[in-house]
């Protein structure tokens, strides 16, 4: 029998563990606390514990499973509250607060409730791995595909009509292979798909700025990188509210547990704003928090992916937030020195950029396996928190290394309280350029030159800045002034954006293609006023600028009115040279 030879903060050695293998699943203690092997010596293994080491001792058994750390996936799924290793958690749901007693093993998914299952192949179909073989309504906007197994597939010799539970065998092979709705998977292996697609649709955020300027593809990845309070929690969860995913999967890693707390309190009584129904009935919320044991941070995202790739292979368009990726790294930081690795740079350990590489490879767009003409995507947006805010830090600098889009929060800006505070000059989108035919054939033809027009006007800005700082603003040209001006009216009209106003939160797609174009109208018309000799004061107190700070706030069926009435003014006021 194995018995624990040393305790080390999260992980345990045990000893006569010859024959095990690397990542098997091992029961702790007399508590029968859940581990997993990652590092074998000899017949010693060290088994890193995703539940809490206090009061293990020297002597304590530990029983090895035969098993990969796997999550159930079948539905059910949606609505669900899991901690990192999908134990549910509808007590901290309730905001008690309270936890799941340690090595509890409950089951993730219910084994009770029976759900209505639709066929939709016959006895005598041939199927093969991926292919449908009927459904389920999970949710009122979600149809559950039941697939054939990966590695399974034969001909149907019976198929079954009604009400099962999950765990029912609801359809017969003639190889004699049962398969009923329940699926298991290690977290840590990748499901398989039919092959990868190019990254040419956005996923639309409602985010002004995100979308405009820096989209990210369906299927792609971006990371949010920002000091202490500079917006990554409330970027992460205003997307996760108004993304045009069918299926959000929010990770709540290593972060506050009253984030966390209030997250739970709160989902649960939103409405998706593209269809109206509850909020969490596309949402999965995995919770571990700061006060939580520090390895199951990394079960929690792998635990996340996992349930992201199966809903991926039903077809859907999966959206995984992940806040914070720094404290996954953190973790496997402390595991690392527990294991005495030698330490790469600031002590993470050397793979700590092909581990972030796995994670966020495991995002894209593909080609369903078993039903290659449907295909699914996974979009990772994952949160890192830069001590100090200093991007050049390792976990910053190995993510940007790896993720498309870049959303750099910026310190100044969360001062000013201009929101989101996401730095126009240094953020970047490299599945820009591959998302232009999109936007050109969804309304918005002339969108990259638009995104030019917008960059020049904000790195002038910039320019001139440097310049105000010394001479100050009275002291520019009246040129100059004018810049700045169209360069502010752009910034605070548009860029800014409340997370908490009901109407400015999400922005459509229809409002961002039109209010970019009227904004630079605005400062087209400014400048050649100027050229044509109207007085600045006249043009600084022209009083449709207010309007046009006040457009976000115009609800959706007035803003065509609104920005008609605002154009005519324009016109009118300019024209006359400044009489309103
Ligand atoms: N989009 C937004 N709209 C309005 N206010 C915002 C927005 N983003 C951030 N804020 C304000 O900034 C505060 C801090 O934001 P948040 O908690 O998201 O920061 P954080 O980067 O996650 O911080 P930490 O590093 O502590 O995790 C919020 O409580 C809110 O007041
Ligand atoms: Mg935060």
């Amino acid at each position: 029998m194995s018995k624990i030879v040393k305790v080390s903060g999260p992980t345990v050695q045990a000893d006569k563990m010859s024959g095990c293998f690397m990542h098997e699943m091992a029961r702790i203690g007399s508590e029968e606390l859940l581990g997993e092997v990652i590092l074998i010596e000899g017949d010693t293994a060290t088994i890193q514990v995703y539940e809490d080491t206090q009061g293990l001792k020297i002597g304590d058994s530990v029983v090895r499973t035969g098993e990969l750390l796997s999550v159930e996936l079948g539905p059910g799924l949606l609505g669900s509250i899991f901690d990192g290793t999908q134990r549910p958690l509808p007590l901290l749901a309730e905001g008690l607060g309270d936890f799941i007693s340690r090595g509890a093993e409950v089951e993730s998914l219910d084994r009770n409730r029976k759900r209505r299952f639709t066929p939709s192949v016959k006895k005598g179909d041939t199927v093969t791995a991926g292919s449908e073989l009927g459904f389920v309504q999970e949710t009122e906007m979600i149809r559950h595909p039941i697939l054939v197994p990966v590695g399974a597939g034969g001909v149907v010799a019976e198929i079954g009509e009604g009400d099962f539970c999950i765990t029912d065998v609801i359809a017969r092979l003639e190889n004699g292979a049962e398969i009923s709705m329940l699926r298991k998977w290690s977290v840590r292996l990748p499901r398989p798909t039919a092959g990868r697609l190019p990254f040419n649709v956005p996923l639309l955020t409602g985010q002004r700025i995100l979308d405009t300027l820096f989209p990210i593809a369906e299927g792609g990845s971006a990371i949010i990188p920002g000091g202490f309070g500079t917006g990554k929690t409330v970027l992460e969860q205003t997307i996760a509210k108004h993304a045009n995913a069918d299926i959000i999967i929010y990770i709540g890693c290593g972060e506050r547990g009253n984030e966390m707390a209030e997250v739970l309190r709160e989902f649960p009584e939103l409405e998706d704003p593209h269809t109206g129904k509850p909020l969490m009935e596309r949402t999965i919320l995995i919770a571990n928090t700061s006060n939580m044991p520090v390895a199951a941070r990394e079960a929690s995202i792998y635990t996340g992916m996992t349930i992201a790739e199966y809903y991926r292979d039903l077809g859907y368009r999966v959206a995984l937030m992940a806040d914070s990726t720094s404290r996954w790294a953190e973790a496997l930081r402390e595991i690392s020195s527990r294991l005495e690795e030698m330490p790469g740079e600031e002590g993470y350990p050397t793979y700590l950029s092909s581990r972030l590489g796995a994670f966020y490879e495991r995002a894209g767009r593909a080609k369903c396996l078993g039903r290659p003409n449907e295909s699914g995507s996974i979009t990772v947006i994952g949160a890192v928190s830069p001590p100090g805010g200093d991007f050049s830090e390792p976990v910053t600098q190995a993510s940007m290394r790896i993720a498309s889009t870049f959303w750099a929060l910026d310190y100044d800006l969360a001062h000013q309280r201009h929101f989101p505070a996401i730095n126009w000059l240094t953020s970047y989108s490299l599945t820009a350029p591959m998302l232009a035919k999109w936007y050109a054939e969804n309304g918005r033809p002339n969108w990259m030159e638009m995104v030019k027009e917008v960059n020049a006007l904000l790195q002038r800005e910039e320019e001139l800045s440097e310049i105000v700082k010394i001479i100050g603003l009275d002291a520019m040209g009246e040129k100059e002034r004018i810049e700045i001006e169209s360069a502010r009216i752009f910034r605070e009209g548009y860029l800014r954006q409340s997370s908490y106003h009901s109407t400015d939160a999400f922005c459509s797609l229809n409002r961002q293609a039109k209010l970019p174009e009227l904004f630079l109208d605005y400062a087209r018309m400014i400048t050649k006023a100027t050229d044509e000799g109207m007085p600045l004061e006249d043009i600084l107190s022209a009083p449709m600028a207010e309007s046009l700070l006040r457009l976000k706030e115009v609800s959706e069926d007035g803003i065509e009115e609104a920005v008609g009435k605002i154009k005519e003014k324009m016109d009118s006021y300019f024209k006359r040279g400044g009489e309103a």
